[in-house]
């Protein structure tokens, strides 16, 4: 059984979600019936083309007569102009048309990688998403960011692209290294602050015990998140209202990823604590939230914020919104209940400095 979620974009290019277990037939009989092609491009990251080979070239390869496969290195690293240039040659001189579909089978990096190229190239490849991590899934699959990183910053340079489906087979996270679903699970803890306690009573029993449950249990729980990603992104789909609720943590994490030289600590693990730092905001504002529903999963995270220990002010001037701006405030997503967020702009900023003390000293 597979679950579906329909995602509404503002240009009518509505597209559907398919999650389930062994579910890549479905991505060919996809193709076939809203394409007609013989010719697919498949964009693979590498460790999944090392673990998933034979898997995708039965199921999605073998079912059309040409097939290109480019395998994108494995990392950050390869959200790259060059990547990218070399992606596009390949495609162009492999005789890529404007209606061959290209598919983006991997983490956030190749599907945001892929998704730029599919974007612009031609000026526009149908693209299909295929994600393999957690994150991929109920993250950054969704929504239509696509792009690649700058010398000068992260995501710098990029398109919003929708794609034409998104189908999460969650046989592939069978092997996800244990970080990378941690990793994954800070996005999953979020929906659940901002939108559903449910999320986290599921949570916390499939995260039970020495080992993670079995990749087939996580289907609903998949579903659920990435039905509220989607829910808010069509909403806004150009992100300027209720999906900046989405950075519910960011602003703190933001600042603990780039103390730590965007190498210390991975992003799931800088928005793990970042959401602790917006808990203890809201309630310095007279919320009433509980830790223990965020503090629950810290045994599953190995952060130790002890090396961005020093003066909490500099922590806080970090995180305001535009040094240009000469009325300087900090914009943060905060919580007035749990499933109740809510935007607010702060000039006034002793309350976070507090913040940052506390989260500190919990993950000394
Ligand atoms: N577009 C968006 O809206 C959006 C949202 C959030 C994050 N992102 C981007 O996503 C990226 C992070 O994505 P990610 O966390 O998926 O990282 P990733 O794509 O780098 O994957 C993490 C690691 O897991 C490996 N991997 C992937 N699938 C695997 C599998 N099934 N089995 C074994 N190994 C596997 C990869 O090779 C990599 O080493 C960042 O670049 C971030 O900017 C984009």
């Amino acid at each position: 059984m597979y679950k579906k979620i329909p995602v509404q974009t503002s240009s009518n290019d509505n597209y559907e979600i398919t999650i389930g277990s062994e579910l890549l037939d479905e991505v060919s009989q996809f193709i076939s019936q809203h394409y007609g092609t013989n010719k697919i491009f498949l964009v693979i990251d590498e460790l999944v083309h090392e673990h998933h080979k034979f898997t995708i070239e039965s199921k999605i390869a073998g079912t059309f007569d040409k097939v290109a496969r480019y395998v994108v290195p494995s990392g950050e690293r390869s959200k790259s102009i060059e990547q990218y240039n070399s992606i596009v040659d390949f495609l162009l001189e492999d005789g890529a048309e404007r209606g061959t579909p290209l598919l983006a089978i991997g983490g956030g990096v190749v599907g945001d990688l892929a998704g730029f190229v599919a974007a612009s190239t031609l000026r526009g490849l149908p693209l299909i998403h295929v994600p393999t991590t957690l994150l991929a899934m109920v993250d950054s699959s969704i929504g239509g960011k696509t792009g690649i990183n700058h010398r000068t910053g992260k995501n710098l340079i990029g398109a919003f692209y929708q794609p034409k489906a998104v189908f999460s087979d969650v046989n592939f996270l069978k092997t996800l290294p244990r970080k990378e679903w941690v990793n994954g699970l800070s996005e999953i803890i979020k929906y659940g602050m901002i939108e559903s306690k449910d999320i986290l009573d599921q949570l916390k029993t499939l995260t039970e015990g020495e080992n993670f449950a079995s990749p087939d249990t996580w289907v609903d729980i998949i579903t659920q998140s990435a039905f509220i990603k989607a829910d808010i992104v069509s909403r806004d789909v150009k992100e300027s209202g209720v999906r900046e609720f989405l950075n519910f943590g960011h602003t703190f994490a933001h600042v603990i990823e780039r103390k730590g030289n965007y190498e210390q600590y991975s992003h799931g693990e800088a928005v793990y604590a970042g959401m602790l730092g917006a808990i203890k905001a809201s309630n310095h504002l007279g919320a009433t939230i509980d830790p223990s529903n965020l503090l629950h999963f810290k045994p599953l995270y190995d952060v130790s914020l002890s090396a961005i220990n020093g003066d909490v002010k500099d922590l806080t001037n970090l995180m305001l919104r535009d040094k240009k701006v000469k009325d300087q405030t900090i914009r943060l997503v905060l919580l007035n209940k749990l499933e109740d967020p809510v935007v607010r702009s702060f000039a006034d900023t002793a309350f976070i400095d507090q913040s940052w003390e506390e989260v500190i000293k919990e993950f000394n």
